[in-house]
């Protein structure tokens, strides 16, 4: 703090920041995303996160501990948290779903993707440049932006359906015949070959969301520095602000 202070007991520096505000360019804010969104979408990443680690042991074991098998129950404790994460993930994306009809407009964009407007695909490869750095500047949206629209329906949306099908079908035979989990995605078993297969195409899977995990939060967090709008944030407040 400098001591430097005016009768007004301000400080130089607080006078030159008022200054800088009153000639900076007006900021707009659009509120985006609603409460129920915006929840949503911190437990469903909590959820992910944690399907994918416990997933991941599931595929790969931790050796078996030594000692009394009732004071041992590590891998009994890792399914749990992946079946409980599971009915979180599909609960919540029922949710989401209700949401997306009572909702405002921008809570349906995450499951469809306007694909036969041209207008969509010419903001598509608009958005594709600004990533490749070949244009100077992106667009301006206030919801998701094309390209993101076209990795959370594909990379996002129909990707976590086929876990939850696969994974219930996986639970299922847990559960065993007569279940309502095995009389609703039982016959996914039989498509896919038999349990092995539908293990493989559930394990790939977890890697594919993966993927889409990393590019969304690269994504995200470049867009928040180098683009023209607020992104993090705006998944915290529900407020897009502009920058120009
Ligand atoms: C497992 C991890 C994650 C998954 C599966 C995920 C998934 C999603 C999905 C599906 C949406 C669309 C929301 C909707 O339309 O309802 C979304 C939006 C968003 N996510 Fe994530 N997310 C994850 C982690 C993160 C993290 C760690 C961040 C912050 C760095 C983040 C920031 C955002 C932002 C800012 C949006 C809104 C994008 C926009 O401004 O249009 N996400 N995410
Ligand atoms: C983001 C979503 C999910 C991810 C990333 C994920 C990941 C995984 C992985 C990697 C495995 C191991 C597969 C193997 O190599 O054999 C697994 C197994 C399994 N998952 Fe998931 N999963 C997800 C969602 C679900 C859901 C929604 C359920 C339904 C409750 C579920 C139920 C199961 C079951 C029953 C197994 C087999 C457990 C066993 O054989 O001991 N998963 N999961």
């Amino acid at each position: 703090m400098s001591n430097t202070t005016t009768h007004h007991g301000l400080s130089r520096e607080d006078i030159n920041d008022a200054r800088e505000v009153a000639a900076a360019r007006s900021i707009k804010s659009v509120y985006v995303y609603e409460a129920p969104v915006r929840i949503w979408h911190w437990i469903n990443a909590a959820a992910i996160t944690v399907l994918a680690v416990t997933g991941y042991f599931i595929g790969s074991p931790l050796p078996t501990q030594p000692g009394e098998a009732s004071a041992n129950y590590l891998m009994g404790y890792i399914r749990f948290a992946h079946f409980a994460a599971g009915y979180l993930l599909a609960v919540g994306l029922a949710g989401r779903l209700y949401w997306a009809v009572v909702g405002n407009h921008h809570a349906r964009e995450l499951f469809w993707v306007p694909l036969f407007q041209r207008a969509y695909w010419k903001e598509l490869g608009g958005m594709l440049k600004w990533y490749a750095f070949i244009a100077p500047r992106p667009g301006r949206y206030v919801g998701h932006n094309p390209l993101a629209r076209f990795a959370m329906f594909f990379g996002f949306f129909l990707l976590t359906l086929f876990m939850i099908v696969t994974g219930f079908a996986l639970y299922g035979e847990g559960a065993q015949a007569g279940s309502w989990q095995e009389r609703l995605f039982g016959w996914v078993i039989p498509l896919f070959g038999q349990s092995q297969d539908v293990h493989t195409w559930h394990h790939l899977g977890m890697w594919a969301l993966v993927c889409f995990v990393i590019l969304h939060v690269y994504a995200a967090i470049r867009e928040d520095i180098m683009g023209r709008s607020s992104v993090v944030s705006t998944m915290i407040s529900g407020h897009r602000t502009f920058k120009d």
